[in-house]
């Protein structure tokens, strides 16, 4: 065995030595703004017009919904991110975060009083033409490695800022696909749920 020197934790690893799955969110309203910089850091666009995480051929297949909840100056809904003008549009008024909450396998009894949700999703039935020379599956499998990215640029940011997330991804499969049919891009297929708000203390 060759034994390695420690890592030197410079910012970067000092964050992923602070970051941890939160479970346990304050009620309290979370700022706009902050939103706004954790959906940038999961999906945001840079300047050449691509986005923070890597993606296959630049398909970007990964959707974020934003389930609002107790939002400083955003109305109580769902609202889809849109990367390229980093805005949202919305879905559905009303509070749908119980119905997020209880798809889940484990996070029924806490989920629902989260400040905000953001649900990942991709359409993982259809290739897009860019990838049309490879094999069916591989988009899907894309989609489910660039989810992972995602998850972990916003776990960093949660690191970095002092708010707590987790991500979910145990589902009851027919209650997901009755919330994704109602909140999600048409034939989306739900990846996962991160959470966002302030941690208890
Ligand atoms: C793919 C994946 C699925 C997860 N699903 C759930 C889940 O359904 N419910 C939950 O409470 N936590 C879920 N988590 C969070 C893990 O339980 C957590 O990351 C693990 O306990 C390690 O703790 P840490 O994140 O604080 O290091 C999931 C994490 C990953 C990576």
């Amino acid at each position: 065995m060759i034994a390695l020197a420690a890592p030197r934790p410079r910012r970067f690893g000092h964050l992923l030595k602070l970051r941890r799955s939160t479970r346990n969110f304050t009620t309290t309203e979370i700022q706009l703004e902050r939103i706004a910089d954790a959906l940038w850091h999961a999906a945001g666009e840079t300047q050449d017009g691509r986005r923070v995480s890597a993606s296959a051929r630049a398909t970007y297949p990964v959707n974020l919904t934003l389930v609002a909840g107790s939002v400083a100056d955003l109305p109580i809904g769902t609202y889809r991110y849109e990367p390229r003008e980093h805005a949202l549009e919305i879905v559905a008024a009303g509070d749908t975060r119980q119905d997020v909450a209880e798809m889940t396998l484990d996070a029924g009894s806490w989920l629902g009083d989260c400040p905000a949700l953001f649900i990942a999703s991709a359409n993982t039935t259809r290739a897009p033409s860019a990838l049309a020379d490879q094999p069916a599956e591989h988009s899907r499998h894309f989609a489910w490695m660039e989810v992972g990215f995602l998850v972990q640029n916003i776990s960093i940011w949660a690191a970095e800022t002092g708010l707590g997330a987790v991500v979910i991804a145990g589902f009851d499969d027919s209650k997901a696909r009755s919330v994704s049919e109602r909140l999600l891009p048409v034939e989306n297929e739900l990846l996962a749920v991160i959470a966002i708000g302030e941690r208890a203390r």
